[in-house]
């Protein structure tokens, strides 16, 4: 397994001893590409690979990764058009690393309530030992409506232990690190929807971390 990248919530840890610095990074819900973007131009000899359902946010910075790299160009980014549901066959046993940052929608129940078969979409694109990093940022009352749809219970340290390990379990994903983040304490984060949300007192970040197995 590559060395993780320093573009973590918490520094995951690794028993890698792989100092190439290569590796292939996947963002699932990527939005705008912001989180690919930068890491990728950051670390030039990893492959970062942007996978979400809606494409136009992401019409800017495609046509922006393929300028010559003193321009802005970033030749180690791909972006694919495609939903945590059917994430292409190719993509089986490629990732390093796994990041889902502030996903919405289906990708949220998926992650927060421990769906085994989405779960188990993740895995399938992870190399053996791959770790995946699932942040959440959800507000109890502005998003109450949301919370509501989709079922989702508060992402407490006790919900992970009790009810989600053994769903990632299932699925092939061992939790080995999990938080509760103070939105007094929001960690700089390069995603968009990190900036967008940061500032709000009752939004504090969940997260976890897991390796494959
Ligand atoms: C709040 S945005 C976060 C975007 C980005 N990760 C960030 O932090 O700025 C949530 C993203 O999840 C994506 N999403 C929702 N359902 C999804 C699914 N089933 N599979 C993959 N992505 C999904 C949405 O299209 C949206 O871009």
């Amino acid at each position: 397994m590559a060395a993780p990248t320093d573009n973590w919530i918490k520094a995951p840890s690794t028993n890698s001893s792989d100092a190439t610095g290569e590796g292939v990074i996947i963002d699932i819900g990527t939005g705008d590409g912001r989180f690919v973007y930068q890491s990728a131009r950051q670390n030039p000899n990893k492959l970062y690979i942007g996978i979400d359902p809606n494409a136009p946010p992401l019409e800017k910075v495609s046509e922006k990764i393929h300028r010559k790299p003193a321009k802005g160009g970033a030749p180690n980014v791909l972006f694919i058009q495609a939903a945590v549901e059917d994430l292409p066959s190719e993509l089986n046993g490629v990732a390093d690393e796994v990041h889902v940052h502030f996903p919405w929608g289906s990708l949220l129940r998926a992650v927060a309530t421990g769906e085994i078969a989405l779960l188990g979409n993740l895995r399938r694109i992870c190399a053996p030992e791959a770790l995946l990093e699932v942040v959440i940022g959800l507000d109890p009352e502005r998003d109450q409506t949301e919370i509501d749809r989709l079922g989702l219970t508060p992402l407490s340290v006790e919900f992970i232990d009790q009810q989600l390990v053994h769903k990632y379990q299932a699925a092939g994903l061992e939790i080995i690190e999990r938080g509760i983040i103070p939105a007094s304490e929001w960690p700089e984060f390069n995603t968009s929807w990190a900036k967008r949300l940061q500032g709000n007192e009752g939004r504090a970040i969940s997260y976890l971390i897991a390796r494959a197995i």
